[in-house]
């Protein structure tokens, strides 16, 4: 299922901590996520991971590590970093960079509506 318009950011994390412009998908309900932890999803054409945080935040970036392929959507998180599950590796939800030098993952826009999880890509 996706939505059909389309939508810029207004600010926040998009890809590599620009802002994004893209389309908007409803990937599912909030409640497929539970709190404290990621799932993984399609988004159009785009593996992601969304994770709802148990501040309640929501947060996504690409399904698949930029290291060796991990999934992300198994990895655990806090309010400022997800932890790869396979190598350990870091990388920061503002803007996608890793502290400790693996490439930079991808981060999406995602936002609840009427109880949908809907992330921009
Ligand atoms: S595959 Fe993610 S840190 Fe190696």
């Amino acid at each position: 299922m996706s939505l059909t318009r389309t939508e810029t950011s207004a600010g926040g994390p998009g890809l590599f901590g620009t802002r994004a412009t893209g389309t908007a998908h409803v990937v599912g309900r909030v409640e497929d996520v539970p709190p404290g932890e990621g799932r993984a999803f399609v988004a159009g054409d785009v593996q992601v991971a969304v994770f709802r945080l148990r501040d309640g935040s929501l947060h996504a970036t690409q399904a698949a590590c930029p290291h060796a392929g991990g999934p992300l959507a198994d990895g655990q998180t806090d309010t400022d970093v997800l932890v790869c599950p396979l190598h350990l590796y870091t990388f920061r939800w503002a803007d996608g960079t890793s502290p400790g030098g693996a490439g930079p993952v991808r981060v999406y826009p995602v936002h609840e509506e009427d109880g949908r999880l809907v992330v921009t890509v």
